[in-house]
Order: C-alpha cells, then sequence, then structure tokens
C-alpha cells in the first residue's frame, strides 16, 4: 500500500526525510482493526517526528499520521482516536506513529477500542482534522481549564489546528475570546472566527480566566501577564521552545495554575464529534491536498504559513 513514513531523522531539514513510496500492509494483533482510511490530516507532530523527536532511529523507517477517519470492517464510518494504551512508554500511551504504524497510508490498524463512530453528516475530510488537534483543543478547555467558569478566553498563536479549534470552541461555549498572532492576515482570519485579534505581547482589553498556549517560549510571558487572579494557564506544545521563563512571584501572588494538557480520551472524543455535529461546528482547513500531493501539503504545514488543518484526501 503507498504511505508517507520517516525514513530518517533530519533535525534541522525534516522534509528531507520524508519519503512516499509502498509499506507492507497492517498486520493487526488480536483485538486490532484495520481502517480504509478516506481521509487525514496534518499535525505538528509530523515535522517533529521528522526532526527525529519523539520518534528515534531504531523505530524508523515510520509511517507518519495520528488522525484519520475511514471505514472499518463492517462497513461502518469511523473516526480513529490516536492514543494507543503502551506500558512500555513512560506516558502509558503512544500516539499512533510513534510505536505503531500512522494514519498516512491507505489501511491503518488499531486497537478495537480506538474507533470512534463518524457523525452521519459530517465528511471525512472534516473529521480527519478532529482527532488531535481538535481533541486536544476541547481536553485543554473543558476537562484541564475549567473553561466553563471562565468568561474570557487568551488562544496564543492564532494559525495553527489547536489554535483555530480552540478559538471555534471557545466562541461556540459563549466565552469572550482573544488570540494573538504574528501575522496581520492570521490576525483577520481569526476575527472572522469570532475572536478579538491581538498583536503579540499586547496588552488585552481585561484579564483572562484561561490560556491556551501552544506556542511556548516567546508568547509565556505574555500569557502569565495577561491571566487575572486564580487562572488557568493550560500548555500542550511549545513550538516556538520549551525553555520558557517563569516568575514564580506571579504564580504565587496571583495564584495561577499552570497545567500541561496532551491529547483527550475516546469518550472526550465521542463528546467532541456529538457537540460538533449538533452545533454544526466546522474544522477550519487551511488546505486539502489528494494523497499524491502528501509531500507537499507536509512542505506547506512546515512553511508555518497555515491558517487551520492541512488535510488530505486519500482517494485521489
Ligand atoms: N500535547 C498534545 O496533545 C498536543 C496535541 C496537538 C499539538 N500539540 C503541540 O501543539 C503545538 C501546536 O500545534 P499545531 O499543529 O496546532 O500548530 P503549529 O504548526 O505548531 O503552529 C501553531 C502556531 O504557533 C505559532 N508559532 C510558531 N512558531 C512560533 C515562534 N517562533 N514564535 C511565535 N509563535 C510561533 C504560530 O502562530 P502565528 O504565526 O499565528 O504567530 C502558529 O500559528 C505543537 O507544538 C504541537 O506539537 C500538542
Amino acid at each position: 500500500m503507498r504511505a508517507a513514513y520517516a525514513s530518517s531523522s533530519k533535525p534541522d531539514a525534516p522534509l528531507s526525510a520524508l519519503t512516499v513510496d509502498d509499506r507492507l500492509d497492517p498486520d493487526p494483533p488480536d483485538g486490532w482493526v484495520t481502517v480504509d482510511v478516506r481521509a487525514s490530516s496534518l499535525n505538528h507532530h509530523e515535522i517533529w517526528s521528522l526532526r527525529g523527536v519523539g520518534l528515534p532511529a531504531d523505530r524508523l523507517p515510520m509511517i507518519l499520521g495520528c488522525d484519520a477517519a475511514g471505514v472499518d470492517p463492517e462497513g461502518n464510518e469511523v473516526v480513529l482516536h490516536s492514543v494507543v494504551p503502551d506500558p512500555k512508554d513512560p506516558r502509558g500511551y503512544s500516539l499512533l506513529s510513534e510505536r505503531h504504524p500512522g494514519t498516512l497510508a491507505e489501511r491503518v490498524a488499531v486497537p478495537a477500542g480506538n474507533l470512534v463512530a463518524k457523525p452521519a453528516g459530517m465528511s471525512f475530510l472534516d473529521a480527519a482534522c478532529v482527532p488531535t488537534a481538535w481533541l486536544t483543543a476541547y481536553h485543554m478547555l473543558v476537562t484541564r481549564g475549567r473553561v466553563a467558569d471562565a468568561d474570557a478566553v487568551l488562544v496564543q498563536g492564532a494559525g495553527g489546528g489547536v489554535s483555530t479549534a480552540a478559538v471555534v470552541l471557545a466562541v461556540a461555549l459563549g466565552k469572550r475570546v482573544y488570540a494573538t498572532s504574528r501575522e496581520q492576515w492570521k490576525r483577520d482570519r481569526v476575527a472572522e472566527l469570532g475572536a478579538t485579534a491581538v498583536a503579540p505581547g499586547a496588552r488585552l482589553p481585561e484579564r483572562v480566566n484561561m490560556v491556551v498556549e501552544s506556542v511556548g517560549a516567546p508568547t509565556f510571558e505574555h500569557s502569565m501577564k495577561s491571566a487575572r487572579p486564580g487562572a488557568r494557564i493550560v500548555v500542550c506544545g511549545a513550538t516556538g521552545g520549551h525553555l520558557a521563563t517563569v516568575d514564580l512571584r506571579r504564580v504565587f501572588g496571583m495564584q495561577l495554575d499552570i497545567l500541561g494538557s496532551s491529547m483527550g480520551t475516546a469518550e472526550e472524543l465521542a463528546e467532541l464529534l456529538t457537540l460538533m455535529a449538533e452545533r454544526d461546528l466546522r474544522p477550519v482547513i487551511d488546505s486539502t491536498y489528494g494523497f499524491s500531493a502528501v509531500a507537499d501539503a507536509f512542505a506547506r504545514l512546515h512553511s508555518g504559513e497555515v491558517f487551520g488543518k492541512v488535510a488530505i484526501d486519500h482517494l485521489h
């Protein structure tokens, strides 16, 4: 079957570690099922993997991809939950493409418990954008950040998949949402989603109860300064650098919670898909590529010029 995989690790030139070629079909162990992939989407995770972050050389070659929607052996339309229980991993789990082959292929095997029903009215492409970025945003907002108790939310780095999902979800949940971006065109786009767009580091009209932080070092000080007493700063990533400076006086003085967040559960993914179907929420899709142009899709993601998700149509 055709697949997109990491054939080497290139810390400084990740795209050169990507190979698109034939790989063997999945050979699922007991309790796993093989899904025909109809659509997938890219995440920054793939770029980290090609750099060798979280994907050591002894696991190569590795089919990339965490996200997919497709059809299971019974003909059900399903969305894949990417989190696979894994006692060997210090986190207790791994994501598809870390220890088990990922979704950027014609077929992928997952534990049967990782299949979630795709809402009937949702396209395969939209559904394939949800399992990582949207689930992460949902878990950050609802579970870790207790957004139900918040009225104002700050989302840093407005262009990414997680950030656009967080903006759409927080707006849908009735929150006042502020979003930063370094680029004016992204600030214009995020304003169209219902957020108040601000330049990085700018003073907000009010302090917020919750921050969705995925940029890291470049924005963390602003996240801390924008937080009101008792606020939650929820961190899922560090695209711009993971060594941030924290003024501890602000942490204890303002009684801030700095919370880590990783993915979400299969139950949360089902809840999120139901919420999206009920409220007619659609993922923000930057661009869609046929699988035959998957390398171009990676180049687009790596360019940083994206707003929302880069989706892959596996039927083309
Ligand atoms: N923990 C988890 O479960 C989980 C799940 C999903 C993603 N993640 C992580 O979350 C992060 C976001 O992923 P993503 O795929 O949504 O998007 P992404 O491609 O990493 O981009 C997110 C945003 O980061 C900003 N950014 C990038 N480099 C920057 C820099 N040097 N300085 C300031 N801002 C910068 C950009 O904002 P502007 O251009 O708008 O300024 C961009 O729109 C990644 O690090 C990813 O690995 C973690």
